[in-house]
């Protein structure tokens, strides 16, 4: 059956990835349809009204932009966090939720080893700096992402902890990684903490002042995660008290003026999220949907499932 798919993208993806994805739906016999830089819901509300499945990036898949969506069977998050789209009324509609878990993996571990060394190296001014060798690094979740941070970090001759409690040690520890069982020994033994968690109930605003402040001297946290987790209220606290810390983000907090203002030599935020903003990332992501929505289509296979 021909099937129409709607791309959805506010950050579009490299054009590569997009001809890459029209091969593959040309193929099954399905159509593409494009929806990029779009700036204001109603435009994707009304965009969604017809096509079977949707790809989207951090586009906000919310409960209007699902009853909006009469024929819509799937939707392919491409790229590893959810949080944008509502699961649950997605469920209640018996809409598929995937995602591409890993695709962009590495792009968004080169983009934290970008922050450390603009961070480490004072960014770039021309102050004397630090290096990454011989350095502890803490990975706080040990999934995709993580795994590509400890590879490159022992390329820099770091240290590499991990916590994680849904990865068993040995598997850590198969991968050079030293396992510690909780997050305060993680943020009180490392000099960088990446920061890997997904963004729900449980770890929204958990990075918190009490556990920044067990951070070493001289740390820096870098954030390619959400930006949810982290209490910005803490966080602020800790730029305060504790001279010697340091912030990388790809995620832009709330208070961005504020950290801007008072604390830019110790902080840096993106000007846009752009962790996965790679052609080779966009290009893997956007392929794996294409062909994940053909699977699902052509022969009922769920294996991305996430609702
Ligand atoms: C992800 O969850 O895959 C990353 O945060 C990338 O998000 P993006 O596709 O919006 O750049």
């Amino acid at each position: 059956m021909a099937r129409t798919v709607l791309v959805a993208t506010d950050k579009p993806f490299a054009k590569p990835a997009v001809d890459g994805i029209r091969d593959v739906l040309t193929k099954a016999g399905y159509t593409l349809e494009m929806l990029e830089n779009y700036t204001t819901p109603a435009e994707l509300v009304a965009a969604v009204a017809t096509p079977d499945a949707l790809i989207v990036r951090s586009d906000k898949v919310t409960k209007e932009v699902l009853a909006a969506a009469t024929n819509l069977k799937i939707v392919v998050r491409a790229g590893a966090g959810y949080d944008n789209v509502d699961c649950e009324a997605a469920k209640a509609k018996d809409v598929v939720v995937m995602n591409t878990p890993g695709q962009n993996a590495n792009a968004v571990a080169e983009l934290a080893f970008g922050m450390m060394l603009n961070l480490a190296r004072r960014k770039y001014t021309g102050k004397s700096g630090t290096e990454l060798r011989g350095k502890t690094i803490g990975i706080h979740a040990y999934g995709n992402v993580g795994r590509c941070v400890a590879a490159i970090a022992k390329g820099f001759g770091m240290t590499v902890k991990a916590f994680d409690p849904f990865v068993a040690a040995k598997a850590m520890e198969a991968e050079g990684v030293v396992p510690v069982s909780s997050v305060e020994e993680l943020y009180g033994s490392c000099d960088y903490i990446s920061l890997h968690i997904p963004a729900n109930d449980k770890t929204k605003k958990s990075i918190n002042f009490a556990l920044l402040s067990r951070m070493k001297k001289g740390a820096a946290l870098i954030n390619t995660a959400r930006k949810e987790v982290i209490d910005e209220a803490g966080l602020l606290q800790m730029m305060a008290e504790r001279t010697d810390f340091f912030y990388g983000t790809d995620l832009a907090p709330d208070c961005l003026a504020e950290m801007n203002e008072k604390y830019g030599e110790r902080f840096f935020a993106t000007a846009k999220k752009m962790g996965a903003q790679t052609a080779e990332a966009n290009i893997n992501a956007g392929i794996a949907a294409a062909k994940q929505i053909v699977a699902f289509f052509e022969k009922g296979d769920a294996t991305f499932r996430v609702n």
